[in-house]
This record gives C-alpha cells, structure tokens and sequence, in this order.
C-alpha cells in the first residue's frame, strides 16, 4: 500500500516522508517545484537509503491525478500541496484560492472515483484566528483575517462536510503552530525563496551574515517582553505526528482537527537570544512597527493530540536553534549548490 504525499518535496513534506520511509512505507510524493527541488528528496533517499517516487506535477491535473490513482495502490494522502505565505496571498488571491481550495478539492474528487478515503491535511493554527485566550484548544471558535488563512479554513469546512455526507471518510485536519528546526543531519531544512517571511529563516540568515539585522514587529504587544509570543514546534516532532494521525485514522470516524503543537510559547526577543546561543553568533536586530495582521501571543493546548495520537513533542528549544543552525551553516545557500 502507498501514501501519496502531495507537497512532498517541501519543507515539512520532505521531513515527512523521511519518517515515512524510515517507518517502511511506501510513499508517492506528488510535487510541481513551485516552492521547492528534487534536491531535497534527493537527500533523503541518500539519508534513508530508500526509495521514493517522485512525480513532477500539479494537484490541479486531474487527469494526472487519475493515473497515479490507477497505477499505485494508493490507500491514504497527506496533502501539504499549496501556497503558505500570508501577505502573499492579500495580493493574488486567485492563485490562493485556485491552488489551496480547487486544488484540494480535485483531489478529494479523485479520491472518492478511487475509493480512496483516507486523508491527512495541512491546516494552520491560523484558523483559531486571534484567541481570546491561550493555550488554544481545539474547539475554539474559529475565524480567518486573510486569503491563506480563509483557504485553510474553506478546505477545513469542506472535509467537514464531506465526512458528514459519507461515513467512508477518515479525515485528520492537522492544524500546525510554527514549525522551525530541520533534520538533525543538516542535509534538508527550510528553503525560503527571496527575503524570509517567517521568523526563524530571518534570524538564521542574519546569523551567517546574509542580512544586516532582524527587524522585530512591535514590542508593546502585552507579553512576557512585549515581542509577539508563538509555540514554535520542530518539524521532525510535526512530521512525527502526521504518521501518528495517519496510524489513528483506520480507527477514526470522521473528520478530527488536532493542533500540533508543544504547548509552550517564546517571545521573538527569547528566540533571538536562543539562537545566539546556539550559533555562537550575534544576532542583531531592531525594533520598527507591528506587522498588520499579527496577534500578540498563541500556543497550543497539546493534550488532544498526546490523548488521542499518543503524540508528543519531544525536542526542545535548545534542539530547534541547533538544528536549524546546522542546516543554514552547512547549507548558506539552500538546496543551491
Ligand atoms: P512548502 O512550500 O515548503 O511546501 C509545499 C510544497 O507544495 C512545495 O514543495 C510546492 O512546490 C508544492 N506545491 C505547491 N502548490 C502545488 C500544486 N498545486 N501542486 C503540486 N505541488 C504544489 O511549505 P511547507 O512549509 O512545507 O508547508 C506545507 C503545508 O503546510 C502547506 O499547505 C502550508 O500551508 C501548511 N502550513 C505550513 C506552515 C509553516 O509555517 N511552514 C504552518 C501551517 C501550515
Ligand atoms: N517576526 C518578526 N520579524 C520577522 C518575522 C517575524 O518580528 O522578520 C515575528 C512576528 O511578528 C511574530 C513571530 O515573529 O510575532 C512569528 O512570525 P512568523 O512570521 O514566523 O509566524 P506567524 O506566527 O506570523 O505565522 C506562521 C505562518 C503562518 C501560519 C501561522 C500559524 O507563517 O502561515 O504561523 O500556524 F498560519
């Protein structure tokens, strides 16, 4: 039996399928480089000694889709295929939409022609919107600010809906906190393209010299510092968890959302100085305005995901800096020679 893996040759999606692999599987990973090379699978069929088949293409190719369904005994997806930056997606909308929503929903319509019922998909903490209070649980009311988070949410209410009208669906809505860190061998990690939009990926480029300075949005948010708090995850702990989702699915019912996250928050200002200590290297930065769009403080209430999936985050902060540290000191200029 196969697991298509959609996105696979992504930042999470790589780190997935090397647990995948190292757990025995068969795995298909789907992929169309918008965001990302074969280079990355590349090295984890060197890492695991393993094999995987990679297929160049775009979810949105039905036809494509029905010929990997009709040639592999596919029996489940987990699908990270699509577009994840914010302020991206308040700007070309459409392709936000086109990719993450029609996109998905072609290939659950795929899918169900196959009688394939199985699927694990890529949600975002996004979705929980801006908390009243933390750690979040996942029964908070939910809410989107923007087209990315809106798309998240739509595929969510579409699984909802789907498992409700067909008791064969198992569906696993994976919502991730920030994921961060990279294989410990420091052979794949993050790739960001052009100047990095998320925090971790800035603070490792201005540590090897890349960029003068982090600029830190706003520090009179009402945290511990003033600096926006989030609960950063690695992403081999996140990777674990989609196996452990895809485990639990033969006995699940339904559609679940689990928020993977460990339950603990830091501030910018603490990532700054965590990073620092694991590089040895001095991270310079300055304070300018908050980013439209950014809440103050969100971690997650990780006890549905460790009762029910027997998931857990196990590596630490020390662990996260370390990594990616690693990946970017041996990697300065990603998967580019
Ligand atoms: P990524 O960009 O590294 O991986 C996504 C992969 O999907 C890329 O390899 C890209 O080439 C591929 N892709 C995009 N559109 C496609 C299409 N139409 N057909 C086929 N392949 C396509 O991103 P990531 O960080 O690994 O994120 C994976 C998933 O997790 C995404 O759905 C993202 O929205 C979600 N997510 C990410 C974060 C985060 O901070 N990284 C947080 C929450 C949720
Ligand atoms: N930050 C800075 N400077 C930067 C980048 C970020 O100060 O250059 C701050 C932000 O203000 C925030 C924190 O660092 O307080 C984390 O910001 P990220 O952009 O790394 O992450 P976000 O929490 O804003 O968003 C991420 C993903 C979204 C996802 C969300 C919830 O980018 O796609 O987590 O999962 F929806």
């Amino acid at each position: 039996m196969t697991v298509l893996v959609t996105g696979g040759a992504g930042y999470i999606g790589s780190h997935t399928v090397l647990e995948l692999l190292q757990a025995e599987q068969n795995v298909l990973v789907l992929d169309n480089f918008s965001n990302s090379s074969s280079e990355s699978l590349k090295r984890v069929k060197e890492l695991t000694n393993k094999t995987v088949t990679l297929i160049e293409g775009d979810i949105r190719d039905k036809a494509l889709l029905e010929t990997l369904f009709t040639q592999h005994s596919i029996d489940s997806v987990i699908h990270f295929a699509g577009l994840k930056a914010v302020g991206e997606s308040t700007e070309i909308p459409l392709d936000y939409y086109e990719n993450n929503v029609w996109g998905t929903i072609n290939l659950l319509q795929v899918m169900k022609q196959f009688n394939v019922f199985k699927f694990v998909f890529s949600s975002s903490a996004t979705v929980y919107g801006d908390p009243q209070t933390v750690p979040i649980k996942e029964n908070f009311p939910l809410s989107a600010t923007n087209p990315y988070g809106r798309s998240k949410l739509m595929v969510e209410d579409i699984c909802r809906d789907l498992a409700a009208s067909d008791s064969n669906w198992k569906i696993a809505l994976l919502r991730y906190f920030n994921p961060v860190g990279a294989h410990e061998s420091g052979r794949i990690g993050e790739d960001p393209n052009g100047i990095p939009n998320n925090l971790l990926p800035f603070i490792a480029q201005v540590a090897i010299g890349k960029r003068e300075a982090l600029a830190v949005f706003g520090d009179d948010y009402d945290t511990v510092d003033g600096t926006g708090v989030r609960d950063y995850i690695h992403v081999v702990d996140l990777a674990n968890g989609h196996l452990k989702a895809l485990a639990h699915l033969a006995k699940q019912n339904g559609c679940v959302a689990y928020s993977l996250g460990t339950g603990k928050g830091y501030s910018v200002l603490e990532m700054v100085k965590a990073f620092e200590k694991a590089s040895d290297r001095p991270v310079p930065y300055k304070i300018v305005a908050r980013r439209p769009g950014d809440i103050a403080c969100c971690y997650a209430d990780a006890s549905f995901a460790k009762e029910v999936l027997s998931w857990t985050a196990t590596r630490n902060l020390e662990q996260m800096m370390k990594d990616s540290w690693r990946w970017q000191s041996n990697n300065p200029e990603g998967y580019k020679k």
